[in-house]
């Protein structure tokens, strides 16, 4: 099967309203050309913005529902109303047309102490919620080193997934592998590396919850820049990209949209 490849730009706490107009105006307008003579091992190609709250509203005229470019949130509140200061929870999300919303990303998991209780319920939410979600995992370091970084990443899984049951899994799932160590730093994963940890993350999906586990789309993010996307995406089992601080450049978001479009999939 051809799992959807998604490219994702993950803006982070970059352009005010202003500026990402113009940024998610560049990339709509170079989207198609990007996409324009895919791979037929690359499936379908999403490509996706996650702008921050203030900036939705300035990006959604870029991206429409159901169409290639789709509008993310960066984070999502565990419940959907109520008494708790600064917080945006799903049903505002669907109201303000974005579809879906990246969980758990490393930043938010370190500074901002997001445990995996607090993680499992912004996944149940988000997914009850009808939107897409984008969960992130990935080691420090310090774990790698040690040759921990397949026992964090199974741990950070299965608190994630701690109160989700099979129903909800499903195509709007996605999974991105982060390690933390690649994230903004230049040294990306080598694709061996993303490619072994990609297979150990589908492997755990498909013994919890069978191929609709197994089938889920896997991202990869850190230091994704256009002179490395196809490498990643030829070593196998990486599909697509969750994309940082080349997301800010639309040039560069958009050669990555193309070497994901473009660059064939092993086969199986
Ligand atoms: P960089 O691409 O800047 O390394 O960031 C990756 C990331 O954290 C995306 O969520």
């Amino acid at each position: 099967m051809h799992r959807v490849t998604w490219v994702l730009g993950n803006w982070k706490q970059n352009h005010r309203p202003a500026a990402a107009k113009v940024g998610a105006e560049a990339i709509a307008d170079g989207v198609a050309e990007a996409l324009s003579n895919p791979d037929p091992t690359a499936g379908e190609v999403r490509v996706g913005i996650a702008p921050p709250y203030l900036s939705l509203e300035a990006v959604r005229p870029y991206t429409r529902l159901d169409d290639t470019v789709v509008l993310l949130a960066q984070d999502c509140a565990a419940q959907d109303e109520g008494a708790f200061t600064g917080e945006v929870g799903p049903a505002m999300l669907r109201d303000a047309e974005v579809e879906g919303a990246i969980i758990g990303h490393s930043e938010r998991r370190a500074y901002f102490h997001e445990d995996d209780a607090l993680i499992a319920a912004k996944l149940r939410a988000v997914l009850e919620g009808g939107l897409v979600c984008v969960l992130c995992v990935g080691e420090a370091l310090e774990a790698r080193d040690a040759g921990e970084h397949e026992s964090t990443v199974i741990s950070q899984l299965s608190g994630a997934f701690s109160n989700v049951g099979p129903e909800l899994v499903n195509e709007r799932l996605v999974i991105a592998y982060e390690p933390v160590w690649a994230i903004g730093t230049g040294r990306n994963a080598t694709p061996e590396q993303a490619a072994q940890m990609h297979a150990t993350i589908r492997r755990w999906m498909g013994e919890r919850f069978g191929s609709a586990g197994a089938d889920r789309s896997i991202l990869y993010g850190g230091s994704v820049k256009p002179g490395n996307a196809s490498a990643l995406i030829a070593a196998g089992e990486v599909d697509g990209f969750l994309v940082g601080g080349a997301s800010l450049d639309p040039t560069s978001f958009l050669a990555i949209v193309r070497a994901a479009a473009t660059t064939a999939r092993p086969t199986a």
